[in-house]
């Protein structure tokens, strides 16, 4: 399925902290590696995900007291070591890092994390991130991902806010993640529209990370749901077809048999490509028609 219709994966969890480093300075990269050496086999790229976020922490990060300056570098040690891990053993296939992972709320405002310790300002530690970073694989891409922006004017100023204040600084950014978990009403398009044409402005590029789209399953699935579902996915694809800056469009996972969303959102499901049984759903033929349109 892989092999077949995608050219970039994501690892959904090998690469997040609480996995990769366990305890302080003992990597795990063993399910990584198995992802990218499937990766090299299959000619596929790989998206890394995710460097700095506040969940799937260890609890050697979580449970400490770390101070400011402690938690600093535990930060830095662990970008230079998992980054410099796969540019060192597989030489330009993680292309993309999430290296930060949504540092907003929903009204916009940094959200508080124990990463907001780092420095003085509560975004201080995105530039510390992003030139770590970069110092470890000065090819890869970096980017900020996250989610609801599409739909959520607050946060998407706050993330267009923070990108400009990065590149004022002269940090390195290359790109802004649109995760688009979307729920079946549909978003406007034209908005995720303007914001990709913001961003290609400022000389970033743009992916859509994780899209899926979630339908309420418990009660039957209607028939409204799944047009919902099916003009979702159809905008979403146009939109980054269209746009000079959007250059991935992924889903998050493929098969409705390994999909966050049933724990995540109980009562809800059905919201990638394939269902439970690796067949093709109408989502899917909904994506080969706007390609062959495009
Ligand atoms: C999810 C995984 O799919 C789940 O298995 C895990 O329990 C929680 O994280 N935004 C992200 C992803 O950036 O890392 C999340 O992945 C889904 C939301």
């Amino acid at each position: 399925m892989l092999q077949k219709h995608y050219s970039v994966i994501t690892p959904g969890y090998a690469m997040k902290m609480e996995h990769i480093q366990p305890e302080r300075g003992r990597f795990n990269f063993h399910d990584a590696d198995y992802i990218l050496d499937y990766a090299i086999e299959h000619n596929l790229l790989v998206r890394g995900h995710t460097l700095v976020w506040h969940e799937q922490i260890p609890d050697w990060v979580s449970k400490s007291s770390h101070s400011g300056d402690e938690l600093r570098t535990v930060m830095e040690d662990h970008i230079s070591s998992v980054v410099s891990h796969f540019r060192k053993k597989y030489p330009g296939r993680v292309k993309y890092w999430d290296v930060v992972n949504e540092a907003f709320l929903k009204n916009g405002e940094p959200r508080k994390s124990l990463w907001t310790k780092i420095g003085n300002g509560n975004l201080d530690y995105l530039s510390v991130a992003l030139l770590a970073a970069k110092r470890a694989d000065p090819s890869a891409k970096l980017f900020y991902n996250d989610f609801g922006t599409e739909w959520n004017p607050k946060k998407a100023k706050a993330v267009y806010q923070l990108v400009r204040d990065l590149q004022n600084k002269d940090i390195p950014i290359d790109g802004v993640g649109f995760q688009l978990h979307l729920e079946t009403e549909p978003f406007d398009p034209d908005e995720l529209k303007r914001q990709f044409s913001l961003f290609h402005q400022l000389g970033l590029e743009v992916h859509i990370t994780e899209m899926d789209s979630r339908i309420k399953v418990d009660d039957g699935l209607s028939e409204n749901e799944l047009n919902g579902q099916l003009e979702s996915y159809r905008n979403a694809l146009r939109v980054c077809l269209e746009s000079e800056a959007c250059k991935v469009f992924a889903t998050w996972g493929f098969t409705d048999r390994y999909s966050w969303i049933p724990s995540e959102f109980p009562g809800y499901g059905s919201a990638l490509p394939f269902d439970e049984n690796y067949g093709a759903k109408p989502v899917f033929w909904t994506i080969v028609d706007v390609l062959r349109q495009n």
